[in-house]
């Protein structure tokens, strides 16, 4: 089995939370009927060396992209899924009377800001500090100010449990509160997985439901057979941010019972290909290895 070692570095901000917000900003220049998914202010988070260079080598800039598709085939347009399945999914909570949000491993996740209905609702978000200091400073540059309905909780997962954080900044375990953990699962510890997942179901309201997407365990621990599965590995090793954690294919549902979650489902690459990608999207690829999951605590 490949060494997996894991060199972790995020004494700046994450550049996988930057490349996220790429992807959202390229597909959401596309016209209305054709982009899966839509972030207005995924362009904020970008390093404007970045953008400038989109603007002034487009053929160049066009080339990096099909170079990521060739190393990547499928994931971008699987990542602007999970983005469309996590915003649906959030939206059809809050009609189910969800009264509390906590994202973790915010990123530059801007829900809180472009869906019109978490305006009326706590959200927590819980992310690294070096990460969650850039982007409250884009957040004050955007709005002028800070939005009274977001709580900013510094975490760092590697080093501390954030529960305790959460209850000193007002989080209400009572309540029916929906936590998403988007492209976050796979880059911290497995105790730090099962913790937070462990809190959830001991410290959260009736019908409260977590939504998070994951590699299969083959990726992290090098024994994938696909060549994807090592270039996602390699890749996000050099970024400083290695995968840890992945689970076993087919084991989700036994994974989040033992936790004492229920109404588990899966979301295969098949599904969500099925679900957003209809004509002029029909040919885009998505790639096999990322899955999403949620499941409720009764
Ligand atoms: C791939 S990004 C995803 C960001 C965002 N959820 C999105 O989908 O755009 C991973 C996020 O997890 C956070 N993260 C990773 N490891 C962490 C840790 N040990 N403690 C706190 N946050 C961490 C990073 O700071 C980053 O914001």
């Amino acid at each position: 089995m490949p060494e997996n070692k894991v060199e972790v570095n995020r004494e700046n901000p994450s550049k996988m939370a930057e490349g996220m917000a790429m992807q959202r900003f390229s597909e959401s220049a596309k016209p209305e009927n054709e982009r899966i998914c839509h972030d207005s202010y995924a362009v904020h988070f970008i390093s404007p060396e970045i953008i400038k260079f989109g603007m002034e080598h487009p053929k160049e800039a066009k080339e990096k992209v099909e170079q990521m598709e060739k190393l990547f085939p499928g994931l971008s347009s699987s990542i602007m899924a999970r983005v469309r399945y996590f915003d649906d999914f959030t939206k059809k909570s809050i009609d189910e009377g969800i009264e509390q949000l906590i994202i973790l491993g915010a990123g530059y996740d801007t829900r809180a800001y472009r869906i019109e209905e978490f305006k009326d609702i706590k959200v927590f978000e819980v992310d690294h500090p070096n990460t969650q200091s850039f982007k409250i400073q884009k957040i004050g540059e955007i709005f002028g100010s800070l939005p009274g309905h977001v709580v900013y909780v510094p975490v760092d997962f590697e080093k501390e449990t954030f529960s305790q954080k959460l209850f000193d900044n007002g989080y209400d375990p009572s309540k029916k509160t929906l936590f998403i953990m988007e492209g976050l699962i796979m880059y911290i510890p497995p105790k730090a997985v099962a913790e937070t997942l462990l809190f959830i179901v001991e410290n959260s309201g009736k019908g409260s439901a977590v939504i998070f997407d994951y590699y299969p365990e083959s990726i992290v621990d090098g024994t994938c057979k696909l060549e994807i599965g090592a270039n996602i590995r390699n890749y996000v090793a050099k970024q400083g941010e290695p995968l840890q954690f992945g689970i076993k294919e087919e084991k989700i549902e036994d994974f989040l019972i033992e936790f004492g979650f229920s109404k588990v489902q899966n979301v295969t690459s098949k599904d969500y290909k099925k679900l957003y990608f209809r004509g002029k999207n029909e040919n885009r690829d998505v790639c096999e290895l990322l899955y999403f999951a949620h499941a409720v605590v009764e």
